[in-house]
């Protein structure tokens, strides 16, 4: 079993502190191969907001550089630990940058046989949410099975430092578990919706959102799967019903 984790933290401490712990307990439960991705380490250029992976397609960004090694690595994992320290109440600039670089993914998910752990470390509590939330958007399609905020700020005494080592290993163990478990994936409602919802918003966009018209154009579904009839019915539904409300101008 692989895990990949995305770090982007440009130093070896609270964060990547607490990924070496979850990798200690993950390898207590379990053999498994972690492999560590440094985003300071790996040459991510700034987004330049030009908008083309949304509309032509991300085979189309101007900027050449390590885009698709990331993609590859991920979709060559079995779980992706997505970690970042709290910046002024949200991921730090690096893993902003990760997210608006592959922000297209939100459009066009593809990690549907991955399952994620979100983990940020910060000073205090406040924030934490906000960066979890930030975060868990680039698992796209993959599944979240556990979100982690640590708190290790310089005046913390030990009975609470204490507390935050407890909280770790107890998450760890659980996404220890869950990883230890086969995963195929399944779509949930949610899923069968999105699709449905935004198939039918991309159906008369060729001109100005070909990449998303593509995408939903060729796709019967998200992943090339068999689905049940309660499946199909689902999306044809809500393909129907998000078509008229299209047309009636309430989407
Ligand atoms: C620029 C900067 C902004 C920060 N903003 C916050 C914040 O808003 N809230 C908070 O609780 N901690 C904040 N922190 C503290 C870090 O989130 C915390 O120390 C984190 O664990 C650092 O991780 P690292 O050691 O992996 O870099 C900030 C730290 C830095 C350097």
């Amino acid at each position: 079993m692989k895990i990949l984790a995305i770090i982007s933290s440009p130093r070896r401490k609270n964060t990547y502190n607490a990924i070496k712990e979850i990798e200690r307990i993950h390898k207590q439960h379990y053999d498994c191969e972690y492999e560590y991705l440094f985003l300071n380490k790996i040459n991510l250029e700034g987004c330049r907001g030009c908008h083309i992976c949304l509309t032509k397609g991300e085979e189309f960004c101007p900027l050449k550089d390590d885009h698709d090694v990331i993609v590859n690595k991920i979709e060559s994992a079995d779980g992706v630990i997505l970690a970042s320290p709290n910046h002024t109440m949200n991921v730090n600039w690096r893993m902003k940058n990760y997210i608006d670089r592959y922000s297209y993914l939100m459009h066009r998910p593809r990690y549907f046989h991955q399952r994620f752990l979100i983990l940020i470390t910060s000073g205090s509590y406040r924030g934490i949410k906000q960066a979890s939330n930030a975060l868990s958007l680039m698992a796209s399609g993959g599944k979240v099975i556990g979100r982690i905020g640590i708190m290790n700020s310089p005046g913390m005494n030990d009975k609470k430092r204490e507390k935050q080592s407890k909280k770790l290993e107890k998450e760890a163990t659980k996404f220890a578990n869950k990883m230890k478990k086969p995963f195929n994936y399944k779509p949930s409602f949610g899923h069968l919706v999105w699709f449905s919802a935004f198939k039918a918003v991309y159906k008369g966009e060729a001109d100005e959102s070909l990449a998303d018209y593509r995408y939903y154009s060729k796709k019967k579904f998200f992943v090339d799967m068999k689905l049940s009839f309660g499946q199909k019915f689902t999306l044809k539904l809500f393909n129907g019903l998000f078509g008229f409300l299209i047309r009636i101008g309430m989407v």
